[in-house]
């Protein structure tokens, strides 16, 4: 076979509890970030669509893992929902909710299905957001309870966990470009939340490691390469300050324990550095992750700035860099990103050259499409597009491995089409689609291209 991954590479898809259970106030859930959210402002939110309009993975769990099996996943990520489990954020534990996990692990392994479960998936419950959120160190107690309450109650049956799922979008949306709740456009405030969520990951990561269970612990990072206009020096500086606070704010942490220098001193120079106590360096130290996650859909492409910043203005990342539209790039033509398929391959080549090559695997990787209805006769969707997307990817992700990186399995986002934050169900992406008003599944083309192609550890051309 052309494309052949080594024996035992994981195949699965990616999902979350806010996106898929539905269910949203009910069993014991209290509201998260969300629910308020849309409570506040439903037209924030595609054609008005808010959290509670999912695939109700809650009540069709047992079917989609069904579903999972037929698709010859051997890994499924999804996460604990906080809210669900923790209702007023510490303290009592919601019995409903672990009943429904204990139901979700057991049957998922009972299929040959192995777990990866995520702590939080950009879903605080208002219940902490209401005392500060990610700008305040209780709540980074808080979570890091939360998360040792789940290595206590699951432990036993799920083995690779992860903190975080891009962490840095919540800082980017709720703190600087008002896409997430609660809409706050201030660096310094953004920079804080930044520095507390990797405080209560490295928490978690040290209290899971000193359980010494057997299982691994890590972190899911959205990688968006840097690439500069040219190699002028001027672009090149840009781009590596794009990167700096993009990626490496959480790379470098979470892969080496500390932040990247250059970071610090750029923060410092414009006064921006948060708040920090004596025993946070030790702290840092001990979140080195077991495995990362690696979640790539595009890069970004940055040209330095063609004018001058108002220095009056709001200190903002943009004061350094500005978006280049490359000509010629290739573009999503149903979502507007664009599809450069080597980035995971330059992914892959700095972690092995720079990080020591970690354990790491594809964690989410797909294409959106707005408005998807190319079905055939029988209702099926014929979405050829996106068995190019993943092949494409697939193909440079081989190369990688074949050269030493160490990634071990690739998961797509995502499963079945969910909902998805103020975008609600815009950009489709999943292996089997969803009717919402009955609840219908259908399996996809690229479903049926993924169940041969996992059975098969690879593919040809
Ligand atoms: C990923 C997130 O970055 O992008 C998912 O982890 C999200 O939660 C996905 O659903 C797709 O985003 P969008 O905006 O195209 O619907």
């Amino acid at each position: 076979m052309k494309y052949a991954f080594p024996d035992n590479f994981w195949w699965g898809s990616a999902s979350s509890a806010p996106q898929t259970e539905g269910e949203t106030l009910a069993f014991g859930k209290s509201a998260t970030i969300w629910d308020r959210w849309f409570a506040e402002q439903p037209t924030r939110f595609h054609h008005g669509v808010g959290p509670q309009h999912t695939s109700t993975f809650y009540q069709h769990w047992k079917q989609d893992i069904a579903l999972l099996k037929e698709l010859n996943h051997n890994t499924f990520r999804t996460s604990i929902s906080w809210a669900r489990l923790i209702p007023q954020g510490r303290g009592e534990v919601n019995q409903e909710a672990v009943k429904f996990y204990n139901q979700v692990f057991d049957e998922l392994h009972a299929q040959g299905i192995t777990p990866f479960i995520n702590l939080f998936h950009f879903d605080m419950p208002m219940v902490m957001q209401e005392r500060g959120g990610w700008e305040s160190r209780d709540v980074v107690t808080a979570y890091a309870e939360y998360a040792q309450t789940c290595f206590e109650l699951f432990g036993d049956r799920v083995k690779h966990w992860f903190t975080f799922n891009e962490p840095v979008v919540p800082v980017e949306g709720g703190y600087l470009y008002d896409f997430h709740y609660p809409n706050v456009v201030d660096f310094r405030r953004a920079a804080t939340v930044a520095y507390h969520t990797m405080l209560a990951h490295s928490l978690a990561v040290k209290a899971y490691h000193e359980r010494h269970d057997g299982g691994e612990i890590g972190i899911i990072l959205n990688l968006t390469p840097s690439y500069p206009r040219s190699q002028n020096p001027a672009d090149v500086k840009a781009a590596n300050i794009a990167d700096l606070l993009f990626n490496r704010s959480f790379l470098d942490p979470a892969l080496r324990g500390e932040y990247p220098k250059e970071l610090v001193a750029l923060l410092r120079e414009y006064d921006q550095l948060p708040a920090c106590q004596p025993e946070d360096k030790a702290l840092l130290a001990s979140g080195v992750v077991d495995l990362l996650g690696i979640n790539y859909y595009q890069p970004r492409r940055i040209k330095c700035r063609d004018s001058q910043v108002n220095p009056d203005s709001p200190f903002m990342p943009e004061w350094f860099f500005e978006a280049y539209d490359m000509p010629g790039r290739k573009m999503n033509p149903y979502r507007g990103w664009e599809i450069y398929e080597q980035g995971i391959y330059d992914i892959l080549t700095n972690l092995r050259e720079n990080y020591n090559n970690p354990r790491c695997y594809i964690s989410e990787n797909g294409m959106g499409v707005e408005n998807e209805r190319r079905f055939d006769e029988n209702g099926q969707i014929q979405d050829e597009y996106r068995i190019d997307f993943v092949s494409d990817h697939l193909k440079w992700l081989h190369k990688g491995i074949s050269e030493g990186s160490n990634c071990l399995g690739y998961h797509m986002w995502t499963f079945i089409d969910n909902w998805s934050w103020c975008n609600a169900y815009k950009n489709r992406y999943g292996f089997v689609s969803l009717d919402l008003a009955t609840q219908k599944r259908t399996i996809k083309k690229s479903g049926e291209w993924f169940r041969e192609t996992a059975a098969k550890n690879g593919f040809d051309d």
